[in-house]
Parts: C-alpha cells; structure tokens; sequence
C-alpha cells in the first residue's frame, strides 16, 4: 500500500473507486454525502451511492451503502442524482438509472424512516422509472438530475444534462408530485460545441446579501449559476445570468462567458461537482470529485481511487461582480495546530527560501505577495500565462510557493503567479498556476502546468490559500476567485521529509511574502460505531 498517498482530512472511501458526490444534504443534525462508489474494485464499474454523516463536513463515519442496482431500471449502475428536501420536512432523492438496455431513465428514491436521522434505508419507488429520454434525445444523453426548486405555480423544476448533437443542452421537468412530469418546451439553456453536459448544477445567489440561498429563492437581488460538466473535455464550467420563471430559461450576464466557454469552477484536476444549501448555516456549499492522476495499475495496488474536495462555500464575489467566490468552510479552521508567522520575507530573483515549518504534509497556508522593483531595472514585461511551468523566467514572475517538496528540491510543486504586464488592468494580466511537471519521479503519473487568469483589483495585494494534503493541493486565490486542485505522488518529500520553500524566479522584481501557516490534524473518517 502506497499509504502516504492517502490523504487526511479529504473524505474518501477506505476503499476501492469513487467518483461524483451525489445528494449532499443536511438533515436531523447530519450532513450526509452520497457518493458514485464501485464497492468491488479500484476501476470505475458496477456503480452503488456509498454513503457517510458528518456533523462538520470535516470528520466522517462510513454508513453502509445507500443504494445498490437490483432492478431493471438501474441494474447498469445507480447513477448521479440530487436531494431536494420537501418544505414539510420530506425528502425526495432523483438519480439516473442505467438500464438492463443501457438505457439512462430518473428512478425516485425516498429514506425509508424520516425519524432516522442516519437516513440509512432507501426505498425505491415501485413504478420507477419517473422519466425515460424524450423524443429527439439519445437513450445515453439524458442523465444526474438537479435538486428540484419550486415556482409561484407551486410546481417543481428539474434540470437535467443532455446533448442534441453537439450542443450541450439542459432539459427543464416540471411536476407537483416527483412521479408525474411535463416536459417544458425550451431548453434552461443551450450552448453549441460544448457536447453532452453532465452533472448540471443551478442555484440562486445574493448578488448583495452575506449568505447561500436556498435553491427557490428568486428575485431582483437574486442571480443564477449555471454550471455543467463537460463529457468530452471533462472540465466543470459555469455561468452567472438571469433566470426567467415564466417559461423556465436562463440567460448569461456575459454570452463571451457563457457554459462551456468561460469560466471554470477549478482550473486544476476537478469534475462532476454539485451544491447544495446548507440550511443550519444559511450557506451554499460545493463539493467536487477529484481523480487520481497516476495510472489504473497504480490504483489497483493501493487499492483505492479518488477524493472529494473539501467543501466550499459559495458566494458572489460583491466586488467584481464577474465571478464566483469559492473558500473552504470555516470548519477546517477547527483542525489547525500549530500557527507560523513570516512578515515581509524577501525573495530575490532567481532564489528559494525555505520556510522553516517541520514536516509539511497537512497544511492551511495563506500567502501575500508584494512586488519591489529593482532599481537598476526598468519596469520590464512578464510572460503572458503559465507557460511550461515555473522553471520559465520573465521580467514579472513566475513568484510564489512551492509545496510538498524535498530538501535538494527534486520533487516540488509551485503555486504561483506570474504577472505578464504591472502597468494595464491587473485583472487581465495576473495569471495563477500550479506546476505539477516536477512533482513526482514516480513513474506513470500524468503531470500538468494548470493555467488561470485572476482578477486583481487595483487596491489588492497578490494572495492565495493553499491547503497541502499529502497528495492533494488545493490552491485558492484572491479570496476564491480562481481555484486550483491538483494531485501530487512524491516519492522523497513525505512524511517528514515533505518542506516549503517561497520562490522567485522573475528577473526583475523582488518578492516580499507575508505568510500565516497552520499544520493541520487529520480528521476522524472511520465507519460508523454500531453496535
Ligand atoms: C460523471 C458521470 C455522470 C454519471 C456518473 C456515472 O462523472 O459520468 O454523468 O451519472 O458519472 O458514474
């Protein structure tokens, strides 16, 4: 077992394949997560919803399965689906079934005992399947309904992804009872070339007001994120715009920016993400499927594959008014141990410098950067983007941290920035990065420069929040503007030999780093003590 792969405050199975979270919730005191899990293998196949509670999203007990095929309607796999709680106090659970014919069709699922607060037992609705494939669209392009929301009609809405040749589409069902639907004459939305949309994701958001909305809410002050999982590029993008209830469509604030085109949720290695509102703490919270990125043999040996993200909290970004503002909830605070403080640290060009912390393995880092000119330079010209990663040099950077790295710097990952330009709009010109070309010398691990642009805002300094898992990164910057996870197998930087160095490979800037550190602890994630 490659048992310093496996991560410590990242919930994942104790064993064998997972993939998307499905039908996250909060109900009777639990948070519940259900999860895409193969139960016989480290390989995507055979397809159940694994199960787990939390009381903080952080710390997990493992419940048995929730949902396994057994019917014709779903005996190819119990596929993505959403909650949607009732307003008196039910629960109705949508997934997608993969049919004895290979068929996607939406099956209803209920908890068999409302009074359990572990929701342990699911019963499957007798005359499932709810839907089958409408006219016009492909018996394998109609699959992982939404959460429902309800309209001034008293009549629920579902969307759910599909494709119509090469456009991406999102198909509107309206129903009062969740057995009975009409399909609604327009598409939520359409975007041609972007192919078959997966795991669509939509929810409100307060464009002026402090919390998560709930998914009905609607209104002036109210916008509305379209997101959708692209099947053939397997990337998670999304939109801000307007929806209409009246015949059920959406339109982006920006069509240069629209699903597909624009915005990602992470720019790193991420997929089939899914919100839900978190009513106890008046939140939106997004989970995200991350995948392994060495090779299936390697999985099967450690006999495990994939990890959720740690939950994010969701919010408009107030300032910008462009984007999504996307921050781990705060009670990853609750695992912070030891604190380290640097001010104002100076990093030459062309220098490392490593921050003296101990093992560094399971960390909460935040990071702010401000730039010094060098006098005998001239206001020079940085690359534009990310380029090959942070071995590349320019006036204006690469400059930042590098993480899970060892002492002679043969394993290292860099989160970074580099600043093509200091004189036009920072908000065009500020690319964020993680290079993980040189983060691992063991063999068949795919390693990639992730590339990001981030708004800056001329009153900010340069800032990111990098959290260090052993074998996850997930980088944050400008308060969650732009996000990037990605995976790392090192082979020398682990346990205690795992260090944190800043960087600075510009030619003509100097780089003062002020930092706060925390080492983390591991959460409790074990199967549930019945008993
Ligand atoms: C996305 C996805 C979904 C499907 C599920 C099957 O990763 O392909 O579209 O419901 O995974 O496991």
């Amino acid at each position: 077992m490659l048992s310093w792969q496996r991560t410590a405050f990242h919930f994942q199975p104790q064993t064998n394949w997972m993939n998307d979270p499905n039908g996250p919730l909060f109900y009777s005191g639990w948070y519940h997560i259900f999860y895409q899990y193969n139960p016989d293998s480290a390989v995507w196949g055979n397809i159940t919803w694994g199960h787990a509670v939390s009381r903080d999203m952080i710390h997990w007990l493992y419940l048995p399965i929730a949902l396994v095929p057994d019917t014709w309607h779903d005996i190819n796999g119990v596929w993505s689906g959403s909650a949607t709680l009732l307003p008196d106090g039910k629960i109705v659970m949508l997934y997608t079934g993969n049919t004895a014919q290979n068929v996607q069709v939406q099956n209803l699922a209920y908890p068999a005992n409302l009074s359990d607060p572990l929701l342990l037992d699911w019963v499957k609705y007798a005359d499932n399947p709810v839907l089958v494939p409408p006219p016009g669209i492909g018996p394998k392009d109609f699959r992982d309904p939404t959460t429902a929301w309800i309209g001034p009609d008293e009549k629920w809405r579902v969307t759910i992804g599909s494709k119509v040749n090469k456009t991406g589409l999102s198909l509107v069902y309206r129903t009062k009872d969740f057995i009975h639907y009409e399909l609604s004459d327009h598409y939520l939305h359409a975007v041609p070339g972007t192919g078959m949309w997966e795991c669509v994701d939509f929810f409100p958001v307060s464009v002026n007001g402090p919390n998560g909305l709930d998914s009905s809410v609607n209104g002036p002050e109210v916008k509305h994120v379209l997101k959708a999982s692209l099947d053939d590029t397997k990337v998670d993008h999304y939109a801000i715009g307007t929806y209409f209830v009246e015949n059920d469509t959406w339109v982006p604030d920006n069509p240069h920016e629209d699903v597909g085109i624009g915005l990602k949720l992470d720019y790193g290695r991420y997929y089939a993400s899914k919100t839900f509102y978190d009513q106890q703490k008046q939140r939106r919270v997004l989970w995200g499927w991350i995948n392994e990125s060495d090779s299936e043999t390697a999985d099967l040996k450690k006999g495990w594959a994939s990890l959720q993200t740690i939950p994010r909290t969701v919010l408009f970004d107030k300032k910008t008014r462009t984007n999504l503002l996307q921050w781990p909830v705060e009670e990853v605070d609750s695992l912070r141990l030891s604190n380290f403080e640097f001010e104002e640290v100076v990093v030459k060009p062309g220098s490392v410098v490593p921050l003296d912390i101990g093992p560094a393995t399971q960390l909460d880092i935040f990071a702010e950067f401000e730039i010094e000119f060098l006098a005998s330079k001239g206001i020079g010209k940085g690359n534009v983007g990310c380029g090959s990663g942070a071995v590349d040099r320019s006036a204006l950077g690469p400059f930042g941290i590098l993480a899970i790295a060892d002492d002679q710097l043969s394993e290292l990952t860099p989160i970074y920035f580099h600043l093509s330009s200091i004189t036009s709009d920072a908000s065009l010109t500020t690319s964020f990065c993680v290079d993980e070309t040189r983060s691992s010398m063991a063999p068949d691990v795919s390693k990639l420069v992730f590339e990001s642009k981030v708004p800056v805002l001329s009153d900010e300094k340069l800032s990111m929040r990098v959290l260090v898992d052993h074998s996850i990164i997930e980088s944050f910057a400008q308060g969650g503007r732009t996000v990037i996870s990605s995976r790392v197998y090192p082979t020398e930087a682990i346990y205690g030999a795992a260090r944190l160095f800043l960087f600075n490979n510009a030619t003509d800037i100097n780089i003062k780093a002020s930092l706060k550190i925390w080492q983390l602890n591991s959460a409790f994630i074990r199967p549930f003590p019945f008993d």
